[in-house]
């Protein structure tokens, strides 16, 4: 395999490794191939996060109906000096899915009035989101150093198994947990468990179970943002593998299952069509109100987040929630 090339350094202090760039489009391809040959038909959430995405993603955490932000942003602010403490010696600072960063800086802060010196590892599958919120960082912070890993978290993982690191704090922020079922988040925490020492920590944003009218107002928002960033799957669609997805044929559809609990979403098609996809050499039959589905947001209680720590090798230490008690942020130690 290629040795991955530091594609962007601007300075020293700053590399980012591109695992992204390898194969560009070769994976958006394949999986939307295969994602419009399933029944259901289904896309992949990552895809949600081309350079427009990613941006759509932040307008979404500033939605009034979207607390999850705001919440996980609170106990940041009032804990991280807290959370920091958890975690003994000289710090590396490891997150999965680092996207703008923004909620990063206040662990950051916490940090470095603990320490001189940082070295900040973000993974993100946006290169474009890595390369700005690396460069603002950089400015903002003279005593860090930033190693960036433009990668799918698994992809990151395997690489960042390869290199060694002392003390290291992870995050894995925003409630991305969220969107792994199951079986995945036992796969994405064990491997996170991997890169790991005992006594590392993982500092884990999860959202909370909780009536199903306000979580479904937070993934069906007034303005429109949430359904322009699950649409926007079919725009690079068009953009990247020439489709001709007609967006106004189309609906965002979400829900909470209370079953399941999880909300789950889907891009529903308004009448019966067939759309083109040159750049993959097949055309696709929708039927009037066939869904797409885009992702699930799984929603946890704090018993579900001890048992996901006891399957992974971690414990839950410790757990801090938002005034409204909506949110959480829960530190498992790796054991
Ligand atoms: N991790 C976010 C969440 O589950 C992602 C998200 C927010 C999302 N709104 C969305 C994904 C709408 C798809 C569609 O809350």
């Amino acid at each position: 395999m290629a040795e991955t090339q530091p594609a962007v350094v601007s300075e020293e202090k700053f590399i980012i490794h591109n695992l992204v760039k390898r194969e560009p489009r070769a994976g958006l391809a394949a999986d939307v191939r295969r994602g419009l040959d399933s029944q259901p038909k289904r896309f992949l959430p990552k895809y949600f996060y081309d350079q427009l995405g990613s941006q759509l993603f932040e307008a979404i955490c500033l939605l009034p109906e979207y607390y999850l932000t705001r919440a996980e942003n609170e106990i940041l602010e009032r804990y991280a000096d807290e959370i920091v403490a958890s975690v003994d010696g000289e710090t590396t600072l490891l997150e999965m899915g680092s996207g703008s960063a923004s909620k990063t800086r206040l662990i950051i802060e916490a940090l470095l009035r603990k320490q001189a010196e940082l070295l900040f590892i973000p993974v993100d599958i946006s290169a474009s989101a890595l390369d700005s919120s690396s460069r603002i960082l950089l400015q903002s912070y003279p005593q860090i150093r930033v190693e960036a890993y433009a990668a799918d978290y698994f992809a990151g993982l395997a690489e960042l198994e390869k290199t060694e690191r002392g003390r290291t704090l992870a995050l894995f922020l925003g409630s991305n947990i969220s969107n792994f079922d199951p079986e995945e988040a036992l796969r994405f925490l064990r491997a996170l468990r991997q890169v790991l020492h005992q006594g590392d920590a993982l500092l884990l944003g999860a959202d909370l179970k909780k009536d199903k009218r306000v979580l479904e107002a937070a993934y069906n928002d007034a303005l429109g943002v949430t359904a322009a960033f699950n649409l926007n799957v079919l725009a690079r669609i068009n953009r990247e593998l020439g489709g001709n997805f007609d967006l106004r044929a189309f609906q965002h559809h979400a829900f909470y299952s209370e079953a399941a609990g999880r909300v789950e979403i889907y891009i529903e098609s308004l009448r019966a069509q067939t759309v083109e996809i040159t750049g993959l050499g097949i055309s696709v039959d929708f039927a009037a109100g066939e869904q797409i589905h885009t992702e699930n947001s799984y929603k946890y209680d704090l018993g579900n987040l001890a048992e996901l720590a006891a399957n992974t090798g971690f414990t839950r230490a410790r757990t801090w929630l938002d005034h409204g008690e909506q949110f959480s942020s829960s530190l498992l130690l790796a054991v």
